[in-house]
Formats: C-alpha cells, sequence, structure tokens
C-alpha cells in the first residue's frame, strides 16, 4: 500500500480512504494516479474488514480533471485503440459503498469520478463542472450520462455546452451531491457516514447499493423486480436474523458482517 506515488490510502477502522495527492497539479487525472486509485479500491473491496470508502482530494481541488499535458498530444489511434477511460468503469464495479469527499474544484474528470462514487459529500467551496468543451473535447468519464441523470438535461446540457460551473449549494439543490458541510468538517462527515455504512451488514450494504444502481440501468419493473428478488435473499444471511431480532430485543445489533 505504501508504494503509490500519487494517491495516500489509510485504513480507520472498517473505512478505507483514499486521497489523490498530485498537489503540483491539482490533482489532475493522469494514467498513474489513476491506475493507483483503481488498484488501491479493488484492494479495499476485496478486503472484508472493509465496510465503505471515502475518495477524496485536497481543500483546493478534489481533481482538475484529466491530466491535459498528458492528453494534448494524444492520437485519435491511441485514444480508440488503449480505449482511454474505459479502466474507470472498473472503478464504478467496485462493489463497496464508495464515497467522493470533495473540496474545491471537481472539474471534467474529476466531477465525473466524483459522479462515479455512490454518493457525494461536498464542502462549502466545492465547484463542480464539465468545461471540457473550452478545450475541444467532450467528456469521457461518463459526465455527458451521469451528469444528466444526477442534475437532468436543463442543466446538464447547459453545464456540458458552456462549460461553466456549479458551485456547491447549486448542486446540492440539483441533486448532485447529497449534501454540503463547511469545509473544515468535511472529512468528520465523510467519515461519519463511512462508519455508519461500515457498521451495516456488509452483504446487505453490498445489495442495498446493487439495489440502487439497477435503477439507472432498467426499467421500473424490472427494476423493482430486482430489488424484490435481493429482499428476499437477506432473508438467507444471519444479519437479517440478527437485526430483527436486535430490534425486537430493543438492542443495538451486532452484525456478523458477512
Ligand atoms: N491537467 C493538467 N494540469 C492541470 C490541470 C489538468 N486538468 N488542471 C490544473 N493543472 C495544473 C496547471 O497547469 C498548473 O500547473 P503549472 O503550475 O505547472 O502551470 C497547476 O495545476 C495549478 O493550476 P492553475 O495555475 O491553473 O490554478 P488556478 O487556481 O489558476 O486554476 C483551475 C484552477 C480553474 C482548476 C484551472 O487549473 C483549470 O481550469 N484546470 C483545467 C480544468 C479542465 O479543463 N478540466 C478538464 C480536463 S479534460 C477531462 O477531464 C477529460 C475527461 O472528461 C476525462
Amino acid at each position: 500500500m505504501s508504494d503509490y506515488q500519487n494517491i495516500l490510502v489509510k485504513e480507520q477502522g472498517r473505512v478505507g480512504i483514499i486521497t489523490l495527492n498530485r498537489p503540483e497539479a491539482l490533482n489532475a487525472l493522469n494514467a498513474a494516479l489513476g491506475a493507483e486509485v483503481l488498484a488501491a479500491a479493488q484492494a479495499f473491496d476485496r478486503d472484508p474488514g472493509i465496510g465503505a470508502i471515502i475518495l477524496t482530494g485536497s481543500e483546493r481541488a478534489f481533481a482538475a480533471g484529466a491530466d491535459i499535458k498528458e492528453m494534448a498530444p494524444r492520437t485519435y489511434m491511441e485514444m480508440y485503440t488503449q480505449d482511454f477511460f474505459s479502466d474507470w468503469d472498473r472503478l464504478a464495479a467496485v462493489r463497496t459503498p464508495l464515497i467522493a469527499a470533495v473540496a474545491g474544484h471537481a472539474l471534467g474528470g474529476g466531477c465525473e469520478l466524483a459522479m462515479i462514487c455512490d454518493f457525494i459529500i461536498a464542502a462549502e467551496n466545492a465547484k463542480f463542472g464539465q468545461p471540457e468543451i473550452r478545450l475541444g473535447l467532450i467528456p469521457g468519464m461518463g459526465g455527458t450520462q451521469r451528469l444528466a441523470r444526477a442534475v437532468g438535461k436543463a442543466k446538464a446540457m447547459e453545464m456540458v455546452l458552456t462549460g461553466r460551473t456549479m458551485d456547491a449549494a447549486e448542486a446540492e439543490r440539483s441533486g448532485l451531491v447529497a449534501r454540503i458541510v463547511p469545509a473544515a468538517d468535511l472529512m468528520e462527515a465523510a467519515l461519519a457516514a463511512a462508519e455508519t455504512i461500515a457498521g451495516m451488514s456488509k452483504p446487505i450494504a453490498l445489495m442495498a447499493k446493487e439495489a440502487v444502481n439497477i435503477a439507472f440501468e432498467t426499467s421500473l419493473a424490472e427494476g423493482v423486480h430486482v430489488e424484490r428478488r435481493l429482499n428476499h435473499s437477506c432473508f438467507a444471511t444471519e444479519d437479517q436474523k440478527e437485526g430483527m431480532a436486535a430490534f425486537i430485543e430493543k438492542r443495538p445489533p451486532v452484525f456478523a458482517h458477512r
């Protein structure tokens, strides 16, 4: 874990914390940083001792986008044959709940990375945007799709076509972020949410995440069907028995997490 060059990784109890750490480039996402984020998130995902993951940056920038200096000379053939940016789909496939704790700039790939996470907690100074069009580019890490789903067509179109940024208040009003907190409280708030999730039964949390994500992939009837089947599966776990027994016995549950 300690040989990462572009991120800091630590565990706090059952929470894994990944901090983007390229301050000289406002955490711009170069290929090396991307590979490290993915490796760290996948390692946490495989670890039964981890129940939630926080992805964060610095006070000044969550991430200012894909690395423009690295991308600038690339050719169409390189982008296409290497299927550039597709590795980020593997981060979206991480099953452990993933919280983005965002302060400062979350632009381009930075905004897209935050949206890959399951929800965003934003500091008051957070700014979100898809300014790629100003570079003669369009988003490539899912921005046109996830932003449209998060804030609706009108705002997504406006942001993607003009490159304008949204401040934290507008992002919360629009449904892009779950909650805004004072900048100084960002990590505390993210940790509190992550610890709450990590204190639940892990398999049940995985099912809850899977069920919500289905809403973005399928019809209502199909989604409700999947939800119901997953709900039924909860009854095959020890943790459902423990959770309900604890409620009836008026005591806190002790989940096995398995
Ligand atoms: N890539 C590479 N380097 C970046 C970067 C990026 N996306 N964003 C910032 N940096 C670098 C700057 O070049 C600068 O480095 P130098 O000191 O070596 O010149 C350093 O970070 C600090 O940046 P600024 O001096 O520009 O800081 P600022 O406070 O004046 O401005 C900013 C901050 C508004 C975020 C500005 O840096 C900016 O506009 N960055 C680019 C944002 C952007 O266009 N992002 C989209 C990238 S494309 C993309 O993400 C494609 C995709 O969909 C995957």
